[in-house]
């Protein structure tokens, strides 16, 4: 089937064509279309996101993205069309959904059967493994596993690693999650940040140092010329014995570092607070892992672009022999093709979320 997907949760206008087949156990997806619209010269000045701003911008934008795609000269008609729904800012989210429902009264009088469906922007970002290149060479050759054929599988070995149970991490600027996903439609959360997501502290510490919003990859930018060792920050959490993160502590007492310490090197700062942020991540990634003998690691979200996070993760994988899958680089921070991928999962789970803007969604 054919989905035109729409996300306007933050600041990223994003719409996408996706060509999606297959069922739960062995999904495949073809990307025909996408366009990604930053607002962030937009916001930079006022040093974050302001979301009235970001709704008017969504909508100036939209229909342009929308002319640009040249969907309606195409010949296969769209079968249906995903919105993000939440969570994110409100108004954002409204200006998707409205546009949305636009586009349907246009589409529905050439295509009758035509679907509008809400989605999950974290199920977005979750499902992004399934456009991982190694994922690629699984979904050409089999299905995605799933847990209840594993039994089987076992007894007779599959040539492929079987990808579940899994642990997925999602790292964004508004969520720090770690799931325990037993097939990929069935997840546990195993835990979650307690104050600050993790993408926010790379964000305002960026700022203590003066760069411009979003910080994430100025921070690892910095970070390849410092010293990760050069000041000890705390690693908040790290050893309590369940799977939530706390960010808030660290971003202070880099504030605390840099008011008693004005001459240190940028360099320094970045890259031991960027060591101190990502330790907590591997080693709660490590350890859920480990209990739940999981068979891969899928990281997504924005944060996920960050090298050195992706190279931590790889390693540990390989020390637990499990597989770890992070999307191609252009699909970690928003994006629609994401939203056209869970999409089409809630729709082959038959689940279907209510066309009304929800800032708390959850997972
Ligand atoms: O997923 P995303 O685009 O939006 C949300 O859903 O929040 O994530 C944006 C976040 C920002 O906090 C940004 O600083 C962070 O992802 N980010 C990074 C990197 N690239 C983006 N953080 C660390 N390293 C990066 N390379
Ligand atoms: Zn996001």
């Amino acid at each position: 089937m054919k989905i035109l997907a729409i996300e306007t949760s933050c600041d990223d206008t994003a719409i996408a064509l996706v060509e999606a087949s297959g069922i739960i156990s062995g999904p495949k997806f073809k990307i025909l279309k996408s366009i990604v619209s930053s607002q962030i010269e937009i916001h930079r000045p006022w040093g974050g996101v302001v979301p009235n701003l970001a709704k008017r911008e969504h909508i100036k934008n939209l229909p342009k993205i929308f002319d640009k795609l040249k969907i309606k000269s195409d010949k296969s008609k769209v079968d249906a069309i995903c919105v993000t729904v939440g969570p994110g800012l409100e108004p954002a989210l409204w200006a998707g959904i409205e546009f949305a429902k636009k586009v349907y009264q246009q589409l529905k009088t050439e295509n009758k059967k035509i679907k509008l469906i809400g989605v999950n922007h974290l199920e977005g970002h979750l499902y992004s493994f399934l456009l991982s290149e190694q994922n690629k060479t699984v979904n050409s050759k089999s299905k995605l596993l799933i847990t209840k054929q594993t039994k089987r599988l076992n007894t007779k070995p599959h040539p492929l690693t079987p990808m579940f149970p899994a642990i997925a991490l999602i790292v964004s600027g508004g969520h720090t999650i770690l799931l325990k996903m037993e097939t990929p439609i069935k997840w546990k959360k195993l835990g979650e940040t307690k104050d600050d997501a993790v993408g926010e502290s790379f964000d305002k510490v960026a700022k203590m140092l003066g760069f411009p919003y979003p910080g994430g990859p100025e921070i690892q930018r910095l970070a390849e010329k410092g010293n990760p060792n050069a000041i000890r920050f705390p690693r908040p959490m790290i050893g309590s014995k369940d799977y939530n993160f706390s960010y808030s502590g660290l971003k202070t007492s880099v504030l605390y570092y840099l008011r008693d310490n004005p001459k240190t090197k940028k360099e320094d700062v970045a890259a031991s607070f960027q060591e101190a942020a990502l330790d907590v991540l591997v080693k709660k990634t490590e350890r859920a892992a480990r209990e739940h003998n999981a068979r891969s690691i899928f990281l997504s979200g924005g944060v996920a672009a960050n090298k050195e996070l992706r190279r931590k993760l790889k390693v540990t994988s390989q020390k637990l022999q499990v597989s770890f899958i992070a999307p191609p680089m252009d699909f970690n921070t928003d994006n629609a093709v994401m939203i056209a991928v869970a999409g089409y999962m809630s729709m082959l789970r038959k689940k279907n979320r209510k066309l009304v803007a929800n800032g708390n969604l959850s997972i």
